[in-house]
């Protein structure tokens, strides 16, 4: 039997706030418009504790920057008491770019320059600085290292021609000797009152360069500090789209190609297989050496709506209210998503064979689920999951019984669409 449990999940909890139910537009990104002055001020009027954005200075001159040129950024908010010490790095996300017009694009975006980037971000989810929002890590150092490379932090050429940089594992690690020198370094002496612990987690592309970039993390700790990594929507499948094409493959060969990423992907999977292929979780989550844990639906939405029903894929639009609104899906294509289910469940398998590592894979129609309060974690459960055996689990429980080793084996595999009542599906207009 493999060694993973079913479970009635709760992934959502019903009392929660139905927020972050519609999104409008697509994912990829693009749809936010850059914070307006005069809600900034009104924020800080309302002493609403928001989380600055820091430049790193000096990042330049080791060429650690943006599509653009402008230096890259993150948002630091200190832990305190006994998470003094303790360092959650978060990945930003947000699709990536292609071939070189996507690429110049990015540049006039918040994904591709800090020019564009919010002054300052909500801290929720994982987070928070709230204990009833975030039990485990609230008093860490919470950190959100803004992603504007285009490639998941793993680049390392530029474009003369069109002064595009893809500088992304640059950044990567300017980012880790700037957060080595705000304090992160003192994860190195353990001290009486504080221990000593890191997680290196990431959202959508973000949750792809956590994996990316999992051991590396680890390297650049000591032995004596707990480590380890937690990826959120960032399983990526190499899948088969609705025309019996590749779609996100096709896209990760563009992204390879533009950014000329073969020679900074892992070796030990492009020593066997394509470059492309070395881009896809699929192929790399089983050699990760350091503890890692997978969080992603089953039916995620992003890859629903970009990597299997993408427009070119679907010139008729038949797709179209099936990948906007999951309840409306005829049952021929109910059919195609739960072969991707069966896909995603096959390709975790290896993976899920290690104890160290954990899963969360849920039936949800949604795309991250650490960063939004309401699927992270929300301190009143209906009262039905507070009378069932087996949950209540909620992801912040289980992310943080399987960092503190607080149960063996986290590992949750929902039952298929529709069996969990408790979802908030996103729904797209
Ligand atoms: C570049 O990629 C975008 C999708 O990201 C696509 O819409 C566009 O057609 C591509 N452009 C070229 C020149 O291939
Ligand atoms: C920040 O997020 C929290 C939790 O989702 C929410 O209650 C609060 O209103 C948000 N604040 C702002 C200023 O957006
Ligand atoms: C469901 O939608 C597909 C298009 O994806 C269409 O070809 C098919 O005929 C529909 N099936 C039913 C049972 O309505």
């Amino acid at each position: 039997m493999r060694s993973v449990w079913l479970w009635i999940a709760v992934a959502v909890c019903s009392l929660c706030s139905v927020a972050s139910m519609v999104r409008r537009g697509s994912s990829d990104g693009f749809e936010k418009p850059r914070e307006n002055k005069i809600l900034d001020n009104e924020l800080r009027a309302s002493k609403v504790s928001m989380v600055p954005l820091t430049l790193i200075h000096g990042a330049d001159s080791k060429g650690a920057v943006c599509l653009d040129g402008t230096l890259p950024g993150y948002h630091l908010d200190r832990g305190f008491g006994s998470g003094a010490n303790s360092w959650l790095i978060h990945l930003e996300g947000g699709g990536w770019c292609n071939n070189q017009s996507s690429c110049v694009f990015r540049k006039t975006t918040r994904r591709g320059s800090s020019k564009f980037m919010e002054e300052t971000l909500n801290f929720t989810g994982i987070l928070s600085n709230k204990p009833q929002e975030n039990p485990d890590f609230f008093n860490w150092n919470r950190i959100k290292l803004r992603y504007c490379d285009g490639a998941s932090f793993s680049g390392d050429s530029q474009d003369e021609g069109s002064q595009t940089f893809y500088r992304g594992k640059r950044i990567w690690q300017a980012a880790m000797e700037e957060f080595m020198s705000v304090g992160m370094q003192k994860a190195e002496q353990s001290n009486h009152f504080a221990s000593v612990q890191a997680l290196l987690s990431g959202c959508s592309a973000g949750g792809l360069a956590s994996i990316l970039h999992c051991d590396d993390f680890r390297e650049r700790l000591p032995l004596s500090t707990k480590v380890k990594c937690l990826s959120d929507a960032g399983m990526f499948l190499d899948a088969v789209d609705v025309s019996g094409g590749r779609s996100l493959r096709n896209m990760y060969q563009g992204v390879v190609t533009v950014q000329n990423l073969q020679k900074d992907l892992s070796s030990a999977c492009t020593n066997h297989l394509d470059p492309t292929s070395c881009f896809f979780p699929q192929n790399l989550v089983s050699d990760i050496k350091t503890p890692m844990f997978l969080l992603n639906s089953a039916y995620d939405s992003w890859q629903v709506r970009q990597s299997l029903a993408p427009s070119p894929a679907d010139p008729r639009g038949v797709w179209e209210h099936c990948k906007s609104d999951i309840s409306r899906c005829n049952s021929s294509q109910l059919q195609f998503l739960q072969e991707f289910r069966k896909e995603m469940v096959l390709a975790l398998n290896s993976f899920s064979a290690s104890p160290q590592n954990g899963l969360f894979i849920n039936s949800c129609f949604t795309h991250c689920q650490s960063e939004i309060q309401d699927t992270w974690f929300c301190s009143r459960l209906s009262q039905a999951k507070r009378k069932s055996k087996t949950g209540p689990q909620r992801v912040a429980e289980s992310v943080g019984d399987w960092y503190f080793d607080r149960t063996n084996n986290v590992k949750a595999i929902d039952c298929p669409y529709p069996c969990d009542k408790t979802c908030h599906h996103l729904i797209f207009q």
